[in-house]
């Protein structure tokens, strides 16, 4: 047993230190529910938790850009490690368009039906329907900062499918799939989105002992 006992030592199983909370810093409850089933077993705080307003500023024109900004809002007000994401759908025939602007496409209401009706009216006979989600997630803790990026391909429908998800799920067709993510179950849809691809590459650095 001794070298059983020395490789447990060094696979960290008798490392009982327990995990610190993560703050998530998003207001959007459709994101917070799909990061809570990406991240099983972590004590995950949410920003109404933290007591901090929902909705972050976020004026940059990245992805990159705006998540920094929303987990440093975060991280300088409460000194936690602090997630936060950003993410939005770009299409190829619109030049990448509606992009960090995805949420509020059709004007400051956030309406997710009034995006995917101007989105679909805007590719009307368009043959190039092509697009993919993107998500870049920061973490930033005591020690740094740190980007991790998902993307999944896929086209846009012609009419909405579905009721599952958020956003633009009713009119994403992510390739190999004939379901759009609204068509889809929450757990298949995790399995190969632009979050759970950017969740992955997150759990791994948080699994390697980083935090
Ligand atoms: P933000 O990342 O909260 O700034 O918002 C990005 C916007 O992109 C959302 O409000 C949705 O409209 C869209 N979006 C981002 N991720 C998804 C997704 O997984 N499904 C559908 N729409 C999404």
């Amino acid at each position: 047993w001794p070298w059983l006992h020395k490789r447990c030592i060094q696979r960290g199983f008798f490392n009982l230190r327990p995990m610190p909370q993560l703050l998530l810093c998003t207001g959007n409850p459709g994101k917070l529910a799909e990061l809570r089933a990406l991240l099983p077993g972590r004590d995950l705080l949410s920003l109404r938790d933290a007591g901090l307003p929902t909705d972050l500023p976020e004026t940059g024109h990245t992805f990159a850009a705006n998540a920094l900004q929303k987990a440093r809002f975060a991280f300088e007000r409460t000194g936690m490690p602090c997630i936060a994401d950003d993410s939005g759908l770009e299409v190829d025939a619109l030049n990448g368009a509606p992009g960090v602007y995805s949420a509020r496409y059709a004007g400051q209401a956030k309406d997710d039906r009034a995006n995917m009706a101007k989105l679909l009216h805007e590719l009307d006979g368009a043959t190039d329907r092509r697009a993919r989600f993107r998500t870049v997630i920061a973490l930033i803790d005591g020690q740094g900062e740190h980007l991790f990026e998902g993307e999944v391909r896929g086209t846009i429908t012609t009419e909405m499918r579905g009721t599952h998800g958020f956003g633009y799920d009713p009119v994403f067709l992510p390739e190999m799939s004939d379901l759009t993510f609204g068509e889809l179950d929450p757990v298949r849809k995790n399995a190969i989105s632009h979050r759970g691809h950017a969740v992955w590459k997150l759990v791994r650095f948080l699994s390697e002992g980083q935090l």
